[in-house]
């Protein structure tokens, strides 16, 4: 039966109390974690999103020290995730404290209980560190989210939030909305549609990021503008991906790559501090694109180990062993990692490591495994002379324990393979501190990137990346080898933003068009509006996007990005709870004038 929480006002969350409250008469309310009946007298640990408290119910005739006969049945009918009001007095615990409680040294004598409504049971136990699996937890997300380590993790996202604007809004940033109902303009992930009822066959796209509403403020003369921006790509989903996440965007008006990093390493510095302590040591490190391929064969490395690739591509020159020198004829490279202290790897896990980096394009992984007395073993030794392999060994600083594994192809396959062994190994090997944090500046990104699906360069970043100065005349010459004014931040492994100086020219804004392979007519359908407002003065401007997320997933340290929005969706861009997306009524597509036409097998999936 539901009381109503008539004439009573809740007071304190339930670990607002305190040993300095003793002898108040409160209200607290909230869910019930357990409660055990002793005969005379029931303790139940209330629950409310602060934490938990213990309330005690004792029978007896002092009504200032007890509950009457009605109160105390009601206490005896209590149960799990039911929702009370209890009305008391804070005493300090008789001996029992409890030290891993934040309240372990009261509790709350009762004299009036409301039972405000009942629950059935739970599907799963609401506690932290459940070892429910997510596919349950997330279809009763409503319960899941009452778990105090999700608990936390949700009001550390709200902490975040709340700073970021804090920061932005000292700094004198505006903060605008944009709109989420847009001109699809597909480059880069695939767009989410909207169908438009007023204009039949016409679609809206959803914003990927507000990238060009920005930039058109900036046209406008706001010169510093952020939005805490719901973003939507039609993508393969990760643990670090979600269909629909959030930037922390940015862009401003009369700036350089420099102004940019320098206003948000102190914007980083605030928000870790305030919110999880941590003190970031500025300015944060930077390497160029070029220097994190080759030394960890990735744009956003993980620098809290160590285990670098090593370019052994002259050392194995013209020697006998022909997937070494085939790989460099067709113009790719050789290179390793040293895995220091593993040389004695049982054959099973160095096949393990063979099958994970042919999952990354490996055609094999060569090895050598030197043996604690020396000795080598090694799936090319045949191949070589023993100098040959010496000079190997020597060029990977390899000593005795450890083993030396090798990648031969072109170059972009062999960083990714070496890129990912490395993380793999770190992880097995546990070398992957989530009190350590991380930060690295990516700068000098490739402008163009080759793309083989569509025989034509693809921007890297987005079309509206700014070349370098001094890499302008390469536009015409050589455009795969020019470099961008682009820089993204990395902590940890992970890509947490990114952006760049835009284009403010039109002459680099057409050329770049034009070696993307996007006509002028085709470029003006899309993007005219941008291209036009250019032409009535616009400032140089530059800007950037945190995802949120991934940000606060790694100040919570948590595995998944999943842990820390509140309605996440599934790997097929589900959601677990609400069944979105579903099939909708015949009236409601008809109206849209949208005839469903898929293959009945797919739908069935
Ligand atoms: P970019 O595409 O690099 O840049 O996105 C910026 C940041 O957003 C996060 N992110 C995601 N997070 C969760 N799920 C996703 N599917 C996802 N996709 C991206 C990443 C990424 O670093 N308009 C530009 C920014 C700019 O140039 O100012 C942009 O969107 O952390
Ligand atoms: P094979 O002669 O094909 O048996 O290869 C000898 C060793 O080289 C094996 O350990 C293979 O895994 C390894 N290998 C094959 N292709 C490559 C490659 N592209 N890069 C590095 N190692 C390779």
């Amino acid at each position: 039966m539901a009381e109503s929480m008539k004439g009573l006002k809740r007071t304190h969350r339930c670990t607002e109390l305190s040993a300095a409250n003793v002898g108040e008469e409160v209200t607290v309310m909230g869910w019930v974690q357990k409660n055990r009946n002793k005969g005379g007298i029931i303790f139940v640990d209330l629950r409310d999103r602060s934490g938990i408290l213990q309330i005690i119910f004792e029978q007896g005739a002092d009504l200032s020290r007890a509950v009457d006969a009605e109160n105390f049945a009601k206490a005896e009918t209590l149960r799990s995730e039911f929702v009370i009001a209890v009305v008391g007095k804070v005493e300090r615990r008789e001996g029992n404290t409890n030290a891993a409680m934040k309240t372990g040294d009261i509790e709350v004598r009762a004299t009036q209980l409301r039972i405000l409504s009942e629950s059935e049971t739970p599907p799963f136990p609401v506690e932290a560190d459940s070892k429910t699996k997510e596919e349950l937890r997330l279809k009763y997300r409503y319960l899941d989210l009452r778990r105090p380590d999700l608990q936390e993790k949700i009001m550390m996202r709200s902490r975040v939030a709340a700073k970021i604007r804090e920061f932005m809004t000292n700094e004198g940033f505006l903060e605008i909305e944009t709109p989420i109902l847009n001109k699809s303009t597909p480059e880069g992930a695939r767009d989410y549609l909207v169908p438009s009822r007023v204009h039949p066959g016409s679609f809206y796209a959803l914003p990927q990021s507000p990238q060009l509403f920005k930039q058109l403020l900036m046209c406008s003369g706001y010169d510093r503008y952020f939005q805490i921006a719901k973003c939507f790509r039609d993508e393969d989903l990760r643990a670090d991906r979600q269909p629909e996440f959030t930037q922390l965007d940015m862009e401003l008006s009369f700036v350089d790559i420099d102004d940019v990093i320098e206003v948000n390493e102190r914007l980083l510095q605030y928000v870790f501090k305030d919110t999880i302590g941590i003190d970031i040591q500025l300015p944060i490190q930077r390497m160029t694109w070029q220097e994190a391929m080759d030394r960890y064969g990735s744009d956003k490395p993980d620098t809290r180990f160590g285990m670098e690739l090593v370019n052994v591509s002259d050392v194995v020159k013209g020697c006998g062993f022909g997937v070494f020198t085939g790989a460099l004829e067709n113009g790719g490279s050789v290179r390793g990692i040293n895995a220091k202290g593993q040389g004695e790897m049982p054959r099973k896990k160095i096949d393990a490591l063979v099958e994970f980096a042919k999952g990354f394009g490996a055609k094999g992984l060569a090895y050598i495994a030197i043996q604690p007395d020396g000795t080598l073993k090694s799936s090319f030794a045949k191949f070589m002379t023993e100098e040959q392999m010496a000079a190997l060994v020597k060029a990977m600083g390899g000593e005795n324990g450890d083993l030396l594994l090798f990648a031969a192809d072109k170059n972009k396959i062999v960083w990714d393979v070496l890129g990912n062994l490395r993380l793999e190994i770190a992880r097995n090997l546990d070398l992957l501190d989530k009190n350590q944090y991380n930060f690295l500046w990516v700068t000098e990104f490739p402008l163009l990137e080759w793309s083989e699906e569509e025989n034509r360069y693809v921007a890297m970043h987005h079309p509206f990346t700014m070349p370098m100065e001094e890499d302008l005349e390469l536009l015409d010459t050589d455009p795969g080898k020019v470099r961008a004014k682009a820089y993204d931040i990395v902590l940890n492994g992970t890509e947490l933003g990114g952006g760049s100086v835009r284009i403010f020219q039109n002459h680099i804004q057409e050329k770049m068009f034009e070696i993307i392979g996007l006509s002028k007519e085709t470029a003006n359908e899309r993007f005219g509006f941008l291209l036009n407002a250019f032409k009535y003065g616009v400032p140089p401007h530059a800007g950037l996007a945190f995802g949120l997320d991934r940000m606060v997933m790694l100040m919570a340290k948590a595995d998944s990005i999943r842990e820390v929005i509140a309605f996440p969706k599934v790997k097929d861009a589900s959601c677990l709870m609400t069944d979105a997306p579903n099939v909708v009524d015949a009236v409601q597509l008809e109206e849209l004038g949208i005839a469903i036409v898929a293959d009945e097998e797919k739908m069935k999936d």
